[in-house]
């Protein structure tokens, strides 16, 4: 275990705040128009996806119900080990749910692919992903609804994290490695 911030530095802004504003309005405009009548359980997946979801639930005006995931599968580097291990499980019972999955970021599309795989065995009324980034280029099939498409650059903020740090930045912004 390391205490030590990263070597590297933030580099340039790639959504800035008034953008993400904007967009995460669309989205809750667009899902609570999908959901009207039934009202989703929003799943996020910890702890990437925390700023995103907690947003973007303040914009669906219907009363949604949440839970929360946490998977690892990128441990401390900036690339995929391709292994995806489950921290926490939900505590809700989600047969006959209609599931709205948070993820801040599809990248290789592994942890995505896992999460559909388990969530999808227990039986839900619905499962959809919604992400608040997609790499480009990404497998993205089945990923209903996207924030914004990105460039291969690693970013941090808005709740992405380098080794933890820098999710409480506002912007979304490059992390440039030493
Ligand atoms: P995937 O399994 O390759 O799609 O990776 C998904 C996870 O990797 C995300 O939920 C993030 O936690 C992490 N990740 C991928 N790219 C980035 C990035 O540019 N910044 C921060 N985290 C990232
Ligand atoms: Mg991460």
């Amino acid at each position: 275990m390391s205490f030590e911030v990263p070597a590297g530095r933030i580099g340039a802004e790639v959504i800035s705040a008034d953008h993400l504003r904007e967009r995460v309005s669309e989205l809750g405009r667009q899902i609570t128009a999908d959901y009207a009548g039934r009202p989703p359980l929003i799943v996020g997946v910890l702890k990437g996806a925390y700023v995103f979801m907690s947003d973007l639930a303040r914009e669906i005006a219907l009363p949604v119900e949440f839970d929360f995931m946490a998977v690892s599968s990128y441990g401390e580097s900036t690339a995929s080990s391709g292994v995806v291990r489950i921290v926490k499980d939900l505590e809700t019972d989600i047969a006959g749910r209609d599931v709205l999955l948070v993820e801040d970021i599809v990248d290789s599309g592994l942890t995505l692919k896992y999460l559909r795989r388990l969530l999808g065995d227990r039986n839900p009324s619905s499962l959809e992903v919604c992400a608040l980034l997609v790499r480009e280029g990404a497998r993205t099939d089945g990923v209903k609804y996207v924030g914004f498409p990105i460039p291969p650059d690693f970013v941090v903020g808005y709740g992405l994290d380098v080794a933890q740090y820098y999710r409480e930045l506002s912007d979304i912004r490059v992390f440039e490695p030493a």
